[in-house]
């Protein structure tokens, strides 16, 4: 068996080659993806009658919010960024939590939606992850982070769950340019999306909101995802760090 980098290299080899949208992003090494100036003034203020201010929801760090459900847009990879502002767009992914994203996306011109992309990859504010306690006391269902801890770095082979590490990076700080950081996001907004991910592997397309997963690879993750696992898994990525203990470097990011 292949190691689990060798797995990932590959994988992120057959994606590059097959996905016109991420390799056209990345086209200009070290380039910006588009203008953060024009993206800021989007962000902060919204766009005609159809655009709310992005901060409104994400907050003006954005660094997202539990009672809304809304992710953590800051530290997000750019190019992961521009992706899901084009899935919306096209409704090849569904914003089940408000119903707001895809009208939101569908009022960014194109260029717009890379605008946005360069400027939430501004956005550094660091966060400490969701506050498990107020969650719990709100009666939020909330797993326990040293079980997750262990789906994250091993995966859980006696049901078929890899480690999130062998596609998302140590402790889900992400990996290349196609796979999303997880660690340090929103434990309500993640809880949601692995739901939604199992879903859409399980459940009719209509009644699923996320199917936009190249060759349905986080659909397979999900699809043997206990509602335990999920709950667990979310309690440890909220709060993990991108650096590892004794290395205080946070890897480089292009
Ligand atoms: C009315 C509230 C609201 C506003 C305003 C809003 N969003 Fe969102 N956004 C959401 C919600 C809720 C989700 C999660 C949807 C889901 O998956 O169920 C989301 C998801 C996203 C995602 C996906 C992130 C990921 O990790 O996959 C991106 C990107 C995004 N929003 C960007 C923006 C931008 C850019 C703007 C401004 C132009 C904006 N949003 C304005 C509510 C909002
Ligand atoms: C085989 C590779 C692979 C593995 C293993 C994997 N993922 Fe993913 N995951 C992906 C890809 C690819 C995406 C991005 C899909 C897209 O482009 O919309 C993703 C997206 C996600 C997202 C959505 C992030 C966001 O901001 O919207 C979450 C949450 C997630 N994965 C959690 C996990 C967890 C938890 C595990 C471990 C149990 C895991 N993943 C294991 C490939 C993988």
């Amino acid at each position: 068996m292949k190691g689990l980098m060798g797995v990932a290299g590959a994988l992120a080899f057959v994606l590059i080659a097959g996905v016109p949208l991420a390799a056209q992003a990345q086209s200009d090494e070290g380039k910006a993806i588009g203008s953060a100036d024009r993206g800021r003034v989007i962000f902060q203020n919204g766009k005609g009658d159809n655009v709310p201010a992005c901060s409104s929801c994400h907050g003006v760090d954005g660094l997202g919010s539990d009672d809304m459900g809304t992710p953590r847009l800051a530290y997000q990879v750019d190019t992961y960024i521009l992706k899901q502002l084009e899935d919306f767009a096209h409704d090849r992914r569904t914003d089940n939590t408000m119903s707001a994203m895809n009208d939101i996306a569908k009022g960014l011109t194109a260029q717009d939606r890379k605008d946005m992309a360069a400027y939430v990859s501004t956005l550094k504010t660091p966060f400490m992850g969701s506050d498990l306690d107020a969650l719990r006391a709100n009666d939020v269902k909330v797993g326990e982070p040293y079980k997750g801890e262990i789906i994250a770095h091993f995966g859980l082979p006696d049901h078929g769950v890899p480690a999130c590490k062998s596609c998302h990076g140590y402790n889900g700080r992400s990996a290349g340019r196609l796979f999303p950081a997880i660690g340090g996001q929103r434990y309500v907004y993640l809880k949601h999306e692995l739901e939604a991910w199992r879903k859409g592997a399980t459940g009719s397309r209509a009644d699923a909101a996320r199917y936009n997963d190249y060759m349905g690879l986080m659909r397979g993750v999900a699809s043997h995802l206990t509602d335990e696992d999920i709950d667990n898994v979310a309690a440890f990525l909220t709060s993990a760090k991108p650096v590892s203990p004794g290395n205080p470097r946070a890897p480089v990011r292009n």
